[in-house]
């Protein structure tokens, strides 16, 4: 047995799914036993705001990861990982607004209306949570059927968009504090995985 298809094996033990979402809820199970025991810092609303951000976007990053991997690695059973990968991050951004909302703005609809409207950085994040909603909802097998494959593949195509959005808030908030080192390593990673689809698209015209 060659180490390609011990690895499809593996990909497809029916454990495997269950498996990643385990994985995917680890970083919010660690968040919440750290508050739970007052391990934090000094700020835990904002630590907190700032971790289910950074973790929406590294699963956003894995999603986008899948397509380049499974053509490297020829291994196409990657891509039944593509879905929860993705609703985790969509969930964990739901999370990052929702922790925002109440522990930064405690529920004011005002002040966050007035947030958005002063600040670009948070405007860019709601425009981020907005696209990849839609996503996320027709991200099930019935929704997909609906749809059909190619208007469905037509809206999974806003995930690009949502990715430089996500991005861009990211750069906004460290910009301001001039921090640019982290953000230039997810900016890299995301310019890899679309150049990778940008040189595909180029040989396929
Ligand atoms: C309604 C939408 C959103 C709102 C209101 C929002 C709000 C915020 C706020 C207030 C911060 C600053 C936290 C702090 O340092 O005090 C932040 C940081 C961040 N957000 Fe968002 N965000 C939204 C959507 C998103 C989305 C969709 C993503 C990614 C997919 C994202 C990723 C991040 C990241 C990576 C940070 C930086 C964390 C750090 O400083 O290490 N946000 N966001």
């Amino acid at each position: 047995m060659t180490l390609t298809s011990r690895l499809t094996a593996l990909l497809l033990q029916p454990w495997a799914k269950p498996a990643l979402w385990l994985i995917c809820a680890i970083p919010m199970a660690a968040l919440l036993a750290a508050a739970a025991t007052d391990n934090l810092g000094a700020n835990p609303a904002e630590k907190l705001v700032q971790e289910t951000g950074e973790w929406a976007l590294r699963w956003l990053w894995a999603t986008l990861a899948i397509t380049p991997l499974r053509t490297l690695l020829s291994q196409p059973a990657l891509l039944r990982f593509r879905r929860p990968l993705g609703v985790t991050a969509f969930l964990y951004a739901a999370i990052h607004f929702l922790a925002y909302a109440w522990l930064d703005k405690g529920w004011v609809m005002d002040d966050i209306f007035k947030d958005i409207v002063k600040r670009n950085f948070i405007l860019v994040g709601v425009l981020a949570l907005l696209l990849m909603t839609p996503l996320a909802l027709t991200s099930f097998n019935r929704a997909i059927r609906a749809l059909g494959g190619r208007r469905w593949q037509m809206l999974h195509r806003l995930v690009y968009v949502v990715a430089l959005l996500a991005l861009l808030h990211f750069f906004w908030k460290k910009a301001g504090k001039n921090d640019f080192g982290e953000v230039s390593v997810y900016a890299g990673i995301l310019a890899a995985l679309l150049g990778w689809r940008f040189g595909r698209w180029i040989k396929l015209v």
